[in-house]
């Protein structure tokens, strides 16, 4: 089954065609971080006016790529929510006329199903039954995945997403939106254990997560430094460092607490900070010393993308779920 996949829930563009049979045809994305740079944020408005400019072009790119014609697609994909709402109408009223005109089911898909089933994009695929960490602009969450459609939440944030937590860090280090790749470039140059931040919630029992704490610590420790003048370069790759080493622990402490409570060995990451190459390393290294496994999506598809909707709709739309002709989309939608 051939299905198109449209991704339009925040400041991303993403387009793919996914074939159940051959995998992943072809993809593009166009990524807005440029018009929303200036204003520290992402601007719903400007978002959706860019999807309505980027969208078409970019399935007519896929398709060329692909070396197919439209005739060949068999569905479409897109995500549904959560996400800004006009972004997602964009994409969702994109898609239902391109199935409509086509003749072909449609199907809204939720951004963390997609996200959390990047990694079998992957030649190396996990199998079920796994437990999810994902950790995204807007969520941080722990999730049992039994298989597709069957999901079961043991964790989340209970205030900032763990991505929204390196966007405000950076902020407060003045650096540009979306802050994790650059707190990240920042804190290799950094000195481990120059300064020593909490790890929030890693002695309450559960898996639920808190990065607020951690946010005023981190603004405390920038004020205090700035009693002595600007932060320095080496301050700020510090506290970058002190930063991102406390997320790092406290994720890697509630995966393996996950894994023993539901007593797996498989684990998967996924959603924007799944890039952070340190979280990444240490996730593996803790991990193997337990027998376990982690899989991570390519690097291009731990943030937002098209491959991740395509997927996840192929696999609902040959199980012959489908939606009805109405748009409809879901900005708050609990997984
Ligand atoms: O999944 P995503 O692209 O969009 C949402 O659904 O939110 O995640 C974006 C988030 C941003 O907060 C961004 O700062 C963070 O992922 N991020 C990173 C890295 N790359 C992106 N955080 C830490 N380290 C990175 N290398
Ligand atoms: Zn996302």
């Amino acid at each position: 089954m051939l299905i198109l996949g449209l991704e339009t829930s925040c400041d991303e563009t993403g387009v793919a065609l996914f074939d159940t049979e051959r995998g992943l045809l072809a993809h593009a994305l166009f990524s807005q971080v440029d018009i929303h740079v200036e204003y520290g944020g992402v601007v719903p408005e400007l978002a959706s006016r860019d999807h309505v400019r980027k969208t078409l072009p970019l399935i007519e790119e896929v398709i060329n790529d692909a070396g197919i014609t439209a005739a060949e697609i068999e569905g479409v994909a897109y995500t549904a929510g959560p996400g800004l709402v006009g972004a997602l109408m964009v994409g969702a009223t994109l898609a239902r006329s391109l199935a409509w005109g086509w003749g072909v089911p449609a199907l809204g898909v939720h951004h963390m199903e997609g996200h959390l089933l990047a990694p079998m994009l992957e030649e190396e695929r996990p199998d079920f039954p796994f437990i999810a960490l994902l950790v995204s602009g807007g969520h941080t969450q722990l999730v049992r995945v039994d298989g597709i459609g069957r999901y079961r939440l043991l964790g989340e944030s209970l205030d900032d997403a763990a991505g929204e937590a390196f966007d405000k860090t950076a902020k407060m280090l003045g650096l540009p939106y979306p802050g994790g790749p650059h707190i990240a470039r920042l804190a290799q140059q950094g000195e481990p254990g120059r300064f020593d931040f909490p790890r929030p919630m890693v002695n309450r029992p559960g898996l639920d997560f808190s990065f607020s704490g951690l946010k005023t610590f981190t603004l405390n420790t920038v004020e205090a430094c700035r009693q002595n003048g600007e932060l320095s370069e080496q301050e700020r790759c510090d506290i970058a460092r002190a930063f991102e080493d406390a997320v790092v622990a406290t994720l890697v402490i509630k995966c393996r607490r996950a894994l023993q409570q539901e007593n797996l060995h498989t684990l998967v990451m996924a959603g924007g900070v799944s890039a952070n190459a340190n979280l990444r390393a240490e996730l593996k290294r803790a991990l193997a010393k337990e027998q376990a496994q982690v899989f991570y999506p390519a690097p291009m598809f731990c943030t937002d993308n098209g491959a991740m909707i395509a997927y996840a709709g192929a696999q609902r739309l040959l199980a012959g779920q489908v939606d009805g002709a109405e748009t409809r989309v879901r900005p708050r939608w609990p997984m």
